[in-house]
Formats: C-alpha cells, structure tokens, sequence
C-alpha cells in the first residue's frame, strides 16, 4: 500500500470534518519544529547540546541545554503561522503571547518541549509532549487562566518521541494514530492507524525506589504485582522504568502494560500534589490512551475530568491497560471510602 504521509492524513482529517484549516497547519508546523528538535537531540556531543544550561525553569528544576533549545525551537516555529492565540510551556512561567507583528489565531498551544530530560546525557530516548485547545471567544490576549480547561475539551494531543526512529503519536478524539519519521524524506509516515491498548497485562512501570513513600492502596497494589503466580493475581508481572514517559507510554502504546507515578509521602512533605504536570504531560497523554482504549486517572478520579487550578498543576498519574488501572484505582477509592 502506497504510504500515508503526516500532510495527507491531515487533510483527509480535514475533510472528514475532525479538524479545521488553521488545527491542520498547528500539527504540521508542531510535526516541523519537533524534526528539528530531533535533529538537535541526535547530534549529542557533536552539536555542543548535551549538559546544563546553568539555569532553572519556573518548577525550580536545573534546565538542561535541550530543554531550552527545545522550548525555542517550538517558540519560534509558532510565532509567526496565525494559528495561535498564545503558547504555554513547562519552561515558562507565563503563557508566551503571540507577537503583535504577526495575526493570532484561534488555539492555545502547551508543550513539555523535552520530556524525560535526565536521559538526554546518557542517550536514552526522549520525547516532546504537547496538548491543544480552543482559545476562549472573545479573548485576544490570553492569559493563564483562560488555558485552564479540562482535558475533555482537548482539540488535539501528541508526543514525539526521539529514539532509534522518531515517532509522533497523536490524537483529535477519533483514534489514536502512529507516524514514523522517513530521515531519507523528511517526512513522517503513517505506520499504525487506530492504535489499540489491550485490556490486560502482565507488565507495569514505576519508579519503584519511591515504594516506602507510597500510600497503602499502592502499596497493596504493588505488593499483589510483586507476588506473582503465588500472590492473590495468580501471575507473574514483569517491570520496566525508562523514566521518560514518552518512552515508557509508547511501550503501552506499543504492547500494552501500565504506568504509575503516584502521590507519595516525598511529595505531600514538600506541600506537592503530584509529579507530572497535568496541561502539558498527563491531559494529552490521558487523551491519546483513551483514544486507544485505555484508561488515565489519578488513582481517584479521571484525569481528563479535573478542572485545572494552575499552569504547572501537578498531578499523579495511572494510565494504560483499562482493567488494570481500573483495579489500582479502585484500591484508591475502596481505601478512602473506609477512611471516610
Ligand atoms: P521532565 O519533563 O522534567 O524531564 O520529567 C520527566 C518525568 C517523566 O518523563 C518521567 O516519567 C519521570 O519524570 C521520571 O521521574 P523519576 O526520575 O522520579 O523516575
């Protein structure tokens, strides 16, 4: 079959009526400026990216060389299209206005522009996260409260993934669908359309050196995967940890599985109600899971639900494989019906 590049996709999404004109040129110009990060990550040593940039974001986290280049390369790719109202990032502690020499738009752009930024230096895969939604009517400088939307309301939702290819995963609430990027071309290609997550598995991810701070509801849940055939799920569970979560959603993306980053006592010491931020890392990747068939909560609650408070919100974050995160969460809930 003749291959399917990203551009043709996006205008057969046009004409099915799932996205508008100026939605289309966002993705492409996003697709565009994610090649470039791309070619920046895979330079490493030789293009002079690799270490600190000596400075801290908004989240007091030490930013690494790529972070910022990234966060520029997707800043300056967006400026000038009129296709956007305002950018949000997790390097910024402000939402980026659209400069006034050129014509905005009607969407509202946030990214994590590199995600997993500890592997970056040891050449493990790392990602681009990023979430879109309607710029509210009538609002033609927006600030950050007018990006606090639920996930519901999402128009669209991707990651790319800089590995041994780059992938872009991406979602506008009809299915979620794969491209590989032709490095020959310089395009990407369709590779997998419609993407299921199967229901079941017997493989989780978490960073389990955290396992003493956990609640007990994770700490049961955990425990029972640990257990294995002799425990009370009759099975053995095998574990992976990339510690980017692009890499670690792909693989569930890929052959299913699960992946926590619960609340724990390390962070409600610190007054912290999460570790991944919910408008640029868990929304978009709890929409592009559900489109696949999976689940996303926060072991209480579905994260697509939450009505966002801040920017930079945090959050805890279950996704994968339905039954699964449906059985963790239930735990939660189960557990703080008998405290309550
Ligand atoms: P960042 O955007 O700061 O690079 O965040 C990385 C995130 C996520 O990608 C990963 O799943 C998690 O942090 C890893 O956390 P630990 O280092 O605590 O395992």
């Amino acid at each position: 079959m003749k291959p399917i590049t990203l551009i043709q996709f996006l205008i057969e999404e046009r004409r099915a009526g799932h996205i508008n004109a100026e939605l289309s040129l966002l993705i492409e110009v996003v697709a565009r400026a994610c090649k470039r990060i791309g070619v920046a990550v895979g330079k490493g040593a030789l293009g002079g990216v690799l270490g600190n940039a000596g400075t801290d974001n908004v989240q007091g986290e030490a930013q690494k060389k790529l972070d910022v280049i990234s966060n520029e390369i997707l800043l300056e790719a967006n400026a000038w299209g009129g296709h956007l109202a305002a950018c949000a990032s997790e390097e910024m502690e402000d939402p980026q206005p659209i400069p006034d020499m050129y014509p905005k738009g009607q969407h509202l752009l946030l990214f994590d522009p590199l995600d997993g930024s500890s592997n970056i230096d040891v050449n493990v895969s790392v990602g681009t996260i990023f979430s879109v939604l309607r710029c509210p009517d009538g609002v033609t400088e927006p600030k950050a409260e007018h990006f606090l939307q639920p996930g519901t309301t999402q128009l669209a939702a991707g990651y790319v993934v800089y590995g041994p290819s780059t992938l872009l995963v991406l979602t506008f609430g009809h299915g979620s669908h794969e491209f590989t990027l032709d490095r020959e071309v310089g395009s990407f290609v369709l590779s997998r359309r419609g993407i299921r997550i199967p229901e079941t598995t017997a493989e989780f991810a978490i960073n389990m050196s955290n396992q003493r701070h956990w609640q007990a509801p994770m700490q049961r849940y955990v425990g029972e995967l640990l257990a294995g055939k002799d425990g009370p799920r009759g099975k053995d569970f095998n574990m992976r940890w990339v510690a980017s979560m692009v890499a670690d959603v792909h693989r569930i993306m890929t052959r299913g599985g699960v992946f926590y980053y619960p609340l724990d006592a390390k962070i409600t010491a610190k007054g912290g109600t999460g570790k991944l931020r919910l408008m640029y890392e868990a929304n978009p990747m709890a929409f592009i899971v559900e489109q696949a068939g999976g689940a996303a909560t926060t072991g209480r609650e579905r994260i697509m639900d939450l009505q966002p408070t801040a920017l930079h919100q945090r959050v805890p974050v279950f996704l994968g494989s339905k039954q699964e995160i449906e059985l963790a969460t239930h735990y939660h809930v189960e557990a703080d019906g008998a405290q309550g």
